[in-house]
Order: structure tokens, then sequence, then C-alpha cells
């Protein structure tokens, strides 16, 4: 009998997976199906004398808004946020900066005020810089609404979001990319014209991270980061933030540009515990935190296999008590480069201070590796950006958005790699609720990746 109920269960919980998993496929498909607009991997528009922006989201945004508004060619024509103190705060700054602002209209109060903003102000880029479930409904209205899309990452939170945003932008011809500013970092752009010169030869692996220890941010319990990011986990399974430490890696190895693509993810978690103890030790037995369930695993690791066969480690871990890392680790068949803290290792040495690859070049060391290696647009760039945010990088990606859009350029992240880095998190949920099955990337570029221009060295 119980054998017999065993196997019943066995049977009715399959079918039950095939039939969620063909429902979301059929989804998928529906979604996937035909292009019905122009491929947008190497989309160039026209170029924007004056670039009209709008801002919604303005506490990380407040950054984005002072990059943005130092640069010349720059108008800022609205201000978005559900609370009026930050609007206020982020108009009185407005004056310090020298983007022309004697058309900026203010909007605050209701959650849909932003949707009132695109109709009245119909501006030429948005900048969206809101909680995660926001990102994708957002970026998709100001494509409707006839503006380009610029979201903090992720670009979205599950798979039909990430295929809604590429449909719309390939029918409405704009761009979507996802801001992903660590791709601007020194060390990143440096290891980037070390792959692209060949230095390291072959690439074959990389490791990719989000290790940040953010329990504090528990203790935002009403309005911030903390409020909605502590719901976010408590709801959501998988690799939660991955597109950090994956963006520059993926772009070292051309993934989902002309060389190569995402194929298969496999994905586990380890216990859920750290969240569930600092919210007890931290909070009364009757605040929201302690009615939850941080259920979903303090560590997660995901390996992404490419195309080619390549493999790539992405891990995310905002809870347990250890020092940040995004790894960025990228190995090819005559070296091997690595991130936190910062190494590289050549199989003939480097300039007498190694012989061979069996130990690192590091510490001041890398001074002689910076002066020989580091990428040209940091050094246009790095003396006007270095006080931007993130040690400069907020600041080069600005600086490249504007130069881009100023000039009718390809952008450097096209909407299909935010796409593609933001689909770990729904595909890794997948493989854990399977036991840790590789599940298949969708094809975001409809096998247009291979039409893709390779990121070039940009001077
Ligand atoms: N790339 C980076 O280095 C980096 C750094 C920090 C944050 N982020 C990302 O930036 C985003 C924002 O993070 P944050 O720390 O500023 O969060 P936050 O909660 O402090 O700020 C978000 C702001 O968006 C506003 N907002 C939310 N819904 C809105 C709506 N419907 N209409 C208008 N405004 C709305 C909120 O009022 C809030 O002021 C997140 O995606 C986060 O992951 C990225």
């Amino acid at each position: 009998m119980r054998e017999y109920n065993r196997r019943k269960f066995i049977q009715t919980s399959t079918l039950g997976v095939i039939a969620t998993s063909s429902l979301s496929l059929n989804c998928q498909r529906n979604l996937s199906s035909e292009r019905k607009g122009s491929y947008m991997g190497d989309f160039k528009d026209k170029p924007l004398e004056n670039i009209r922006a709008a801002f919604i989201g303005i506490n990380r945004g407040s950054t984005h808004l002072k990059n943005f508004a130092n640069l010349p060619g720059t108008e800022i024509v609205a201000l978005c946020d559900l609370y009026e103190d930050i609007v206020v705060r982020e108009l009185k700054k407005l004056e310090s900066y020298r983007a022309n602002f004697s058309n900026v209209k203010t909007y605050w109060g209701d959650k849909n005020q932003w949707k009132v903003m695109l109709k009245e102000v119909r501006p030429d880029v948005v900048f969206i810089s809101t909680n995660w479930r926001n990102h994708a409904p957002m970026a998709v209205q100001c494509m409707k609404d006839g503006a380009h899309a610029f979201s903090e990452v992720p670009l979205g939170v599950n798979l039909e979001e990430l295929w809604d945003i590429v449909n719309t932008s390939e029918k409405t011809k704009k761009h979507c990319m996802m801001m992903e500013n660590v791709n601007y970092g020194r060390d990143e752009l440096m290891f980037l014209n070390i792959c692209r010169k060949g230095l390291i030869g072959e690439l074959l692996h990389a490791e990719a991270a989000y290790i940040h220890e953010l329990r504090w941010q528990m203790f935002n319990a009403d309005r911030g980061t903390g409020n909605w990011r502590t719901l976010h986990y408590s709801e959501s399974k998988g690799n939660l933030y991955p597109t950090h430490g994956l963006g520059p890696v993926a772009q070292y190895m051309n993934l989902a540009r002309h060389d190569d693509n995402f194929k298969h993810i496999i994905s586990l978690s380890s216990p859920a515990i750290g969240r569930n103890n600092f919210a007890n030790e931290n909070f009364d037995s009757n605040h929201k935190w302690n009615k939850m369930d941080f259920s979903n695993g303090d560590i997660n690791s995901s390996i992404i296999k490419t195309n080619l066969g390549r493999t790539v480690l992405v891990q995310w871990d905002e809870t347990s008590p250890r020092p940040y890392t995004r790894l960025n680790l990228i190995q090819g068949t005559k070296g091997t480069l690595a991130g936190f803290p910062t190494r590289v290792a050549f199989e003939n040495g480097f300039e007498g201070l190694t012989k061979d690859h069996l130990s690192w070049v590091e510490g001041d060391e890398l001074k002689r590796v910076y002066e020989k290696y580091d990428h040209p647009l940091y050094k246009r760039l790095n003396k006007k950006t270095i006080s931007s945010g993130h040690g400069g990088m907020d600041g080069i990606m600005m600086y490249r958005i504007v130069e881009c859009l100023k000039n009718g350029l390809a952008l450097d992240q096209n909407v299909y790699e935010g796409c593609f880095w933001s689909a770990i998190t729904p595909l890794s949920a997948r493989s854990i609720e399977r036991d840790g099955a590789p599940q298949s990337f969708p094809d975001f570029t409809r096998g247009d990746w291979k039409k893709t221009k390779t990121l070039k060295i940009v001077l």
C-alpha cells in the first residue's frame, strides 16, 4: 500500500513537474517564437546632440544623476521617486551640476507617478534605479513611450520579463541597457584588454561572484534597500544577484557575441541559516523579519556551460560573515587573472617579476602590469571620473553611455547581454528545484549572437 502510494505520488509529482515545465516552456515559446522587430545586437540610433533624461528612483539613482548631469550636452527633464524628501534633495543638487534643468518636472507620492511622468515629459532616456521587481515593467513602458531605457541590475527577475524586454526593444528600436558598472572597473577593463591581446591564450574557465555580507540591510525595515531586498530574499530562490560578477567575465569570454554563448546552467544552494539567525538575534519575535522564512540557501553555487564547452562558476552570498569578493577569475591555456586580491600569472612569467605561472604577480608588483596593460578607456577617463562612485567605474560607465548616445554608437552592453546575465536567477531557481539538473538558457538573440560584433577595446 505504502509502495503503491509512493509510486502514485512519484507519478503525479513527475506529471506535475512535466506539466509545469511544459507550461513555462510553452509560455517561453510564445514569447520567443518570432521576432516582430529588428535585431538589436549592434543597434545604433541617430545621434542625440542634447540628451533629455528622466530618473526614476533616486537613491542609488542619485549617483547616476550626478554623473550624467556633469557631462556636456545633457538636460534633466524629470525626477521621480516615491518620497518627496528624496526628490527635493536631488532637485537642490541640480544647481551645482552643469546640465540644463530649466524644464525639470518632479513626481512623487504614488507608485504609478512614473507612468504619468513618461507621458507628460517624453524624455529621450530614462534611468531606472528602483527595487528589482520594478526594473522590467518600467523599462518596457519607457521603451513603449519612446525612450531608451537604462536600468540598474538586474534587468528582470523572471524569464517572461526578460523576453518582454527583448521583444519590446526589438519592436520599438530602443536601447535597453542593464547598467553593469563593474564592467568598467579598472581591473575588469585591464583583464578584458589582456584577454583580447591573447596573453592568457584560449579562455577555458571563469569564476564570478557576489559575496557581500549585507545582513545589516535588514535594519532598513520600513524604508530603503533592506526593506524590499529582505522581502525579496524570503520570497525568492536561487542566485539572486549574479550580474556584478558575471558581467565582466562574460565579456572576457565574448558570450552572446560572435564567439560563444550561454548553453545551460546547474545550480545548488547550501542550507539557509544565517538570515533566520540574524533576524532572531536582532529583532523581537513579533518583528516582520521573524515572521518570514528565509529558506533560500545562504550560499549559492551555479555553473554555466557555454556552447564551446567553457565553464563559469557564479556564486552568491549576501549573508555569511566573510570578506567581499566578486572572484573575477579568468583562466586560459597560457595564464590566469584573478581578483580579490588582484593577481596575474602567465605561463612564461612576467618581466623578471615571476619566471613562470607557478607564482602570482600581486601587491605592489602589479604596478608594472597596470602600466603595461591598463585599458585605454581607463587611461582616458580615470582622472575625470575617479570620484564618481565605486572607484570610478560609475563615472566611466556613464561617460560611455552619453558618448555612445551622442555619437549614435552601439552601446557597450546590449539588451541581450543584460538578459542573459539576469537569467541566472530564474534558471538557477529551476535547477535547485530539480536537485541541480541542467537548465537550458533561452536564446534571447534567436541565433543572431553569431552576427553580433565582439566588444572591441574602446580607445
Ligand atoms: N550597480 C551598483 O553598484 C549598485 C549599487 C547600489 C544599488 N544598486 C541597485 O540599484 C537599485 C536601487 O537600489 P537602492 O539601494 O537605491 O534602493 P533604495 O530602495 O534605497 O532606492 C530605490 C528608490 O526607488 C524609489 N522607488 C521605488 N519604487 C518606485 C516607484 N514605483 N516610483 C518611483 N520611485 C520608486 C524608492 O522610493 C527609493 O527611493 C537596485 O536595483 C540595486 O540593486 C546597484
